[in-house]
Formats: structure tokens, C-alpha cells, sequence
């Protein structure tokens, strides 16, 4: 190892607290910042204004086809990945992988401790399948408004009864404003 990467090597371990496994990250990047940039916002802009049209029940169906729509859309700008995940799901396919689990425990944990969560994000390098890939993850927070209508403690009763129909398994529920609901997760192949 030469000594500019061993420097490069120990400032990403720096940088990257409490996480072990970290290796050499890319200068750059942007390209999976970028991907997620705004999606929270225009997600929340989507399901205000189909609540506002057709109603919470209606709303339901927005997020369960807009939001992976969206997801795939920012994905597909850059070539790269990006997925909605949390520790408690509604959609037992948005549950995280273990890198996942391990950085929504890890956001968890700073946010109880008092970091604002929009300063959190992490990302490492990994390697999958042989292939070089940057994993990068970005909390999505729970708000008061639209989100306490389908996540909150007290769900109005047609709402709850579509969501069981749909989601029998569901755990997205009883959360309170502020906690962390989730991350946008991204993976970018550099090979
Ligand atoms: C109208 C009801 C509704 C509202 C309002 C709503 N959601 Fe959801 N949310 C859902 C449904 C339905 C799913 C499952 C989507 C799927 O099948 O992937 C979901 C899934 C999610 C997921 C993916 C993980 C999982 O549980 O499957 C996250 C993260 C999430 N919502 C966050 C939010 C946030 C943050 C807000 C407020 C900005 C919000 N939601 C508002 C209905 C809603």
C-alpha cells in the first residue's frame, strides 16, 4: 500500500465511525446523492395531492405504485439502484438486506442521541457478486403531515382496513414525528 491510500484508507475509516469493513470510497459521490436528492419531497407532494383529490384510501394507492415508480425513475437517471427500506415494513419486500439493518440501526441510534437527521447519510464500498459497489444511504424521516394519516398511532378506520387487506403483515405503524421511518438505499456498480 502505497502511503497516499494508506492516508486516504485511514481518513475513510475515520469518517465512518463505528463501522468497520469500510475500504476506499470514491471521490465522488454525487451520483448517488444525487439520485435521491428531492425524491422525499416529491414523494410527500404526490401523496398530499392525491389525498387531497381522492382522499387517504385512495392515497394508498399512490404510494404503493408512485413511490417504487419514482424510486425506479431516479435510479434509472444514473444507472444506479435505488430502493425505499425500513426496520418495521409494510411491504415485505422493501425489508432491508443486512447492510441495510445495520445502517438504519446505526441512523437510529444517532437520531436518539440527538443528531439532526438530515446531517446523516452513509455509504461504503462493497463488493457483490464480484462486482465493486458503492452502497449509500440516506434517512427518510417520519412527519406529522401527510405521514401520520397511513404510519401514525391512530389510523382513521377505512384506512386501516385497506392496509390490512393489502398488507397483512404490516409493522409501518405507531410511529411519531421525527422518528426515522426508513432510508432510500442505493447501489452503484463501478466495474
Ligand atoms: C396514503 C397512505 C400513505 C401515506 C400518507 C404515506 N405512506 Fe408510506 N407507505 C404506504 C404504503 C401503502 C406503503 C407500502 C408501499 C409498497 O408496497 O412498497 C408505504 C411504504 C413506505 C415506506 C417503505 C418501507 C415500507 O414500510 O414498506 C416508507 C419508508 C414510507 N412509506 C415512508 C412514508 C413517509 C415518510 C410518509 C410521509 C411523507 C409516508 N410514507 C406517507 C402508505 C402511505
Amino acid at each position: 500500500m502505497t502511503r497516499k491510500r494508506m492516508a486516504v484508507a485511514v481518513l475513510v475509516l475515520v469518517l465512518t465511525p463505528g463501522l468497520g469493513r469500510a475500504e476506499e470510497l470514491p471521490a465522488d459521490l454525487g451520483k448517488a446523492r444525487a439520485a435521491i436528492a428531492g425524491l422525499g419531497e416529491r414523494l410527500k407532494s404526490e401523496l398530499m395531492s392525491a389525498m387531497a383529490s381522492g382522499g387517504p384510501v385512495a392515497a394508498i394507492g399512490v404510494c404503493q405504485t408512485a413511490a417504487p415508480a419514482l424510486s425506479k425513475a431516479a435510479g434509472d437517471q444514473g444507472g444506479l439502484t435505488v430502493r425505499r427500506t425500513a426496520l418495521k415494513v409494510r411491504n415485505p419486500g422493501n425489508a432491508p438486506d443486512d447492510f441495510e439493518r445495520r445502517v438504519l440501526e446505526d441512523f437510529a441510534v444517532k437520531i436518539m442521541a440527538g443528531t439532526p437527521p438530515g446531517a446523516l447519510e452513509h455509504s461504503e464500498m462493497v463488493t457483490i457478486d464480484g462486482v465493486r459497489t458503492l452502497r449509500y444511504m440516506k434517512p427518510i424521516i417520519m412527519a406529522d403531515q401527510p405521514c401520520s394519516v397511513c404510519h401514525g398511532g391512530a389510523l382513521a378506520d377505512d384506512v386501516k382496513a385497506k392496509v390490512s387487506a393489502l398488507y397483512p403483515d404490516d409493522q409501518a405503524i405507531g410511529f411519531k414525528p421525527g422518528e426515522l421511518r426508513g432510508a432510500f438505499s442505493v447501489l452503484q456498480r463501478l466495474d
